[in-house]
């Protein structure tokens, strides 16, 4: 049990079944000070103060059996949900990176043999266990920052074999980690080498080998699109997404990263997110608007890769599009496990303000999923997955950045401090 919560941010609100938060609700963190919350069997049981569940009779025998965790002076909130990593990868991408500050672009680079194409060999190579290892450790670093739930996307094998590999390397990682991950099928994040000039040859490979093997082996939840100028377009995403849905398996898409691309025939397949959006055309925000797709922004990529603009963040909560934040972690554009950075980001460089910014990296980052009956708010019936900060006020979460302030989290009533862990009730 954690008793005598400073803030806690439940992050419930009455209309929460509707659908993502979207405009003023954005910002509604459902905040109780000298809070108290109960956990058993991996489940919240009881939210409220911290002196109504030392009264609750009915709470007694429960309450003889907790572990307490005096929480004075701190922050509690649901662990963030981090809606779009690609933490399959062996090593990080340092010519890219010097090249980057020596003024080439993303996509300069990717067309001179960098970019996510230079990846690739390392992965082929890898072994899954290998490979299993280091995305472990990637989802250590997430937690360590705050992070209960994520999601994992292949993306850097780009064959049958390699990506199969990869999915099952996050999975052998996620069955190591006590939080929750979510992966996601990328095989067509570019188009390898050996198909260059057969694209169409190699979103057939995608849509008739990748997709149903993983999901005949329920390796996936998501099937995910690199659409844009340079790697996939609107009709090989409708494609894939086609083959994805005869597989029964959702989609989402990284879209508008590098130039405008029309959103309206990717939205009949009801995608569960479309993730970064810097060229997001209004018309456009207008449709993202009256839907339940949530907007995805990843704020990390712009700041790595030192662009002076960053996604329209105010124009779309304004327009009343539900927004999620997450770090977009890959060896490219995003290199950071960090939910504070990329919160801190989203305040600094977005104009979000700091409720906004935790909402939607909690509570809309599990619409991003799909996960919402479980995860993304405090309340009773809902996974015990929650993060304690070491500050006194929620907005010291963006304010502070660069500074790890998390002092442990609770990942289905398994609480993980930074050194070992312990079983809560
Ligand atoms: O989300 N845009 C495509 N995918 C990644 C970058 C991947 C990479 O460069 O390795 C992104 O920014
Ligand atoms: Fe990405």
């Amino acid at each position: 049990m954690l008793i005598n919560i400073g803030q806690l941010l439940t992050l419930c609100q009455a209309n929460d079944h509707r659908g993502p938060r979207r405009g003023r609700d954005l910002k509604e963190l459902g905040l109780i000070e000298d809070a108290a919350v109960l956990c058993q069997e991996g489940k919240v049981v009881f939210v409220g103060k911290s002196r109504d569940v030392l009264r609750d009779s009915r709470l007694k025998k429960r309450l003889r059996q907790a572990i307490e965790i005096d929480c004075k002076s701190q922050v509690v909130l649901p662990g963030f949900v981090d809606s779009h990593t690609h933490p399959a990868f062996i090593r990080p991408r340092l010519t890219d990176f010097e090249r980057r500050i020596s003024g080439a672009s993303y996509e300069e680079i990717a067309q001179a043999g960098g970019g996510i194409r230079s990846s690739v060999e390392a992965v082929r190579k890898a072994s899954r266990s290998e490979l299993g290892e280091i995305i472990l450790a990637a989802f250590k670093q997430m937690n360590e920052q705050g992070t209960t739930t994520l999601e994992a996307k292949s993306g850097y094998g780009l064959t049958v074999e390699s990506e199969l590999k990869s999915l099952r390397a996050i999975r052998d990682a996620a069955a190591s980690w006590p939080g929750t991950v979510v992966s996601t099928l990328l095989g067509a994040h570019t188009v390898p080498r050996e198909f260059q000039g057969h694209c169409s040859s190699y979103v057939d490979l995608v849509c008739h080998e990748m997709i149903p093997q993983a999901a005949r082996r329920k390796l996936v939840q998501f099937v995910d699109v690199f659409t844009d100028r340079g790697a996939f377009s609107v009709r090989d995403t409708e494609t894939i997404f086609q083959a994805a849905a005869a597989s029964g398996l959702g989609v989402r898409a990284h879209v508008c990263q590098l130039s405008e691309i029309a959103l309206e025939p990717l939205l009949r397949f009801d995608p569960a997110s479309l993730d970064h959006l810097d060229h997001v055309r209004d018309h456009d925000i207008a449709k993202l608007a009256r839907g339940n797709t949530v907007a995805t922004l990843v704020p990390g990529a712009n700041y790595f890769l030192g662009l002076d603009k960053f996604p329209p963040a105010r124009k779309l909560i304004d327009a009343g599009v539900p927004v999620a934040l997450a770090t977009d972690y890959n060896p490219g554009s995003s290199p950071t496990p960090s939910m504070p950075f990329v919160l801190s980001l989203a305040c600094t460089q977005m104009r979000m303000l700091p409720a906004e910014a935790i909402a939607a990296a909690t509570i809309n980052g599990a619409w991003a999923l799909r996960l919402e009956k479980r995860k993304g708010s405090i309340a009773a019936g809902k996974d015990a997955d929650l993060a304690v900060f070491e500050v006194e006020d929620y907005r010291e979460l963006p304010y502070w950045f660069a500074s790890s302030r998390c002092a442990l989290t609770i990942l289905k009533g398994l609480v993980m401090a930074n050194a070992g862990s312990a079983e809560v009730e």
